[in-house]
């Protein structure tokens, strides 16, 4: 990205059409951006401008959105199903899955396939900025922009550097969070940053509480839910993160941070185990069928 502030012009490639890449893609495109939205094929990166061309039909439904402005942001979503086709985006966000191995690949190509100015951002939840931009020739160019789910309502993006981000990385990517309509917060590379270093072990408490029969599922959420003005209990919350994720965050606090206070639930294990993933697999704490 050649100008300081980022512009409307700037096209911006999305690695990743789930439930993360799928809410970027439809927040950049509500912006104003070209959106490239790729996926490991074609199919899977239709699925997810299916999903995103249904949820704004059903902010048009309700009254929230006109019909032609629907069709204006989804025709500036292009999906695709090769990386090859993100070489003209001047920023690319990853939101593909939290497994390292899969990141540091995806990074890997991508750095050989985008022009070299271009800023690569990943929106992982816990895995090191700086281990994702070693793999590059272009680390100052790597940083960690990290949404939270549902993204087209949450507001808050942490903003990361790795040890090499440089401030002009830093300053177009917290612009252009701005210009998303979320509010940037700048964070270190430490294991969960900010929110998921507060909230994930609240979730694995809450697996322990459940765990040892303090109460049931249900209960642990209408506690949270009414004693503290949660909106979701935090059961809920973490079968709508998905329980494979949560775990997975644990695992790192757990590794990185050293702490007993973050090892994860033995509860949580085995329902991640068992294919039990919260909301997308059917079925969690609470089932979804
Ligand atoms: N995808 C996209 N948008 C969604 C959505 C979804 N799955 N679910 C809700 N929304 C949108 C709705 O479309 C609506 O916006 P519009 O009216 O403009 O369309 C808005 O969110 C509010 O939705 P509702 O009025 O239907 O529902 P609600 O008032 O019950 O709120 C909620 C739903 C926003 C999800 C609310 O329950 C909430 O804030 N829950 C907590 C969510 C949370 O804590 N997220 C952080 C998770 S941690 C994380 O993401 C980080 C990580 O790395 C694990």
């Amino acid at each position: 990205m050649s100008n300081d502030k980022v512009g409307a012009e700037l096209k911006i490639g999305i690695v990743g059409a789930g439930q993360m890449g799928g809410g970027i893609a439809q927040v950049a495109a509500t912006s104003g951006f070209s959106v490239v939205l790729a996926d490991i094929s074609l199919d899977a990166a239709q699925k997810g401008l299916a999903a995103i061309q249904k949820r704004l039909d059903s902010q048009v439904s309700r009254g929230k959105l006109q019909a032609d402005d629907a069709a204006a942001i989804s025709q500036r979503i292009s999906a695709v199903g090769e990386l090859e086709q993100l070489a003209d985006c001047q920023l690319v966000i990853e939101a593909a899955s939290e497994r390292v191995d899969l990141k540091l690949e995806l990074f890997r190509k991508l750095d050989g396939i985008c022009h070299e100015d271009a800023i690569l951002a990943s929106n992982t939840s816990s895995i090191s900025i700086t281990t994702i931009a070693a793999v590059t020739r272009r680390p100052q160019q790597v940083i960690g922009m990290h949404f939270f789910n549902p993204v087209p309502a949450m507001k808050l993006v942490e903003v990361i550097g790795g040890l090499a981000t440089s401030d002009d990385t830093f300053s177009k990517v917290i612009a252009l969070a701005e210009q998303l309509g979320k509010s940037p917060v700048k964070c270190q590379d430490k294991a969960g940053f900010v929110v998921n270093r507060i909230l994930l072990p609240m979730l694995n408490e809450a697996c322990f509480v459940l765990e040892e029969g303090v109460a049931s599922a249900k209960d642990i959420d209408t506690a949270m839910t009414l004693g503290c003005a949660h909106p979701m209990g935090p059961l809920t919350l973490a079968d709508f993160i998905g329980l494979d994720t949560c775990l997975a965050i644990m695992e790192v606090l757990h590794r990185d941070l050293g702490d007993d206070k973050y090892r994860p639930a033995p509860l949580l294990r085995k329902y991640v185990a068992a294919g039990w993933l919260g909301k997308k697999s059917g079925r969690g704490f609470f089932s979804y069928e």
